[in-house]
């Protein structure tokens, strides 16, 4: 499974870039108005130059047209920019255009199995469930999940399904288990997944035991 990172800091991307396990990233207005972002342009071309892989740049506008004319110029941003689009009417028409322009689209705000059916049939090339939100408002987000890889299965749909409004490790496990093709994760989530207090204690154990046997250093 991909990880992306969900995040508009460039702080963030560039050190969780620099562990080596970072696919893409994905961001929105909020998480831009977060991060005091008021040229996103900018901040875009520097994320599409810090990640090894797709960056989605969400679009402003609610109509068709502005939709389209606005991913135009993302998708001119870099060789990554992926176009991000609400699910809506106007999104999947928009969808529709971009995709057949052959600029890749990630259809964002999924909560149900019926709209990840029709961003499939529009040409998406990603599906974004926000399972965190389903969980806040009290539906059961993987649910969801199960039934769009059901679906996608059933009809051999080729997009691929983003993970998205990630809460917890426990999220990106239960992604990876159903086999989601990514998991996008707010920058303290991919810092949790490394970590676990066994692996804290038996380091120390290793080290102190190490100290006193007196064993010269490897290199
Ligand atoms: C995904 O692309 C979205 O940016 C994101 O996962 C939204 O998550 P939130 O519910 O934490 O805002």
């Amino acid at each position: 499974m991909k990880l992306f990172i969900d995040s508009a800091n460039l702080e963030e991307i560039k050190t969780a870039a620099s562990w080596g396990i970072l696919d893409g990233c994905t961001t929105n207005p909020t998480l831009a108005a977060k991060n005091g972002v008021t040229d996103f342009l900018s901040i875009a071309k520097q994320i599409l130059s810090l990640v090894p892989g797709p960056v989605s740049l969400e679009v402003l506008s609610q109509d068709y047209a502005g939709m389209t004319r606005e991913g135009i110029a993302l998708a001119k941003l870099g060789k990554n920019a992926v176009v991000k689009l609400p699910t809506t009417i106007e999104g999947l028409k928009a969808c529709r255009a971009l995709t057949n322009k052959k600029i890749s689209v990630n259809m964002t705000l999924v909560f149900s199995a019926l709209q990840a059916l029709l961003v499939a049939k529009a040409g998406a090339t990603y599906v974004s469930p926000f399972v965190g939100r389903l969980d806040d408002a009290g539906h059961d987000g993987n649910e969801v999940v199960q039934e769009i890889i059901e679906i996608y299965d059933n009809y051999g749909f080729k997009t691929k399904i983003l993970y998205a409004s990630v809460r917890s490790p426990l999220h990106v496990k239960q992604a990876a288990l159903m086999g989601c093709d990514i998991a996008t994760c707010p920058f303290s989530v991919l810092e949790k997944l490394v970590q676990h207090p066994l692996t804290d204690t038996g380091l120390s154990k290793f080290l102190s035991d190490w100290k006193k046997s007196g064993l010269k250093p490897l290199v």
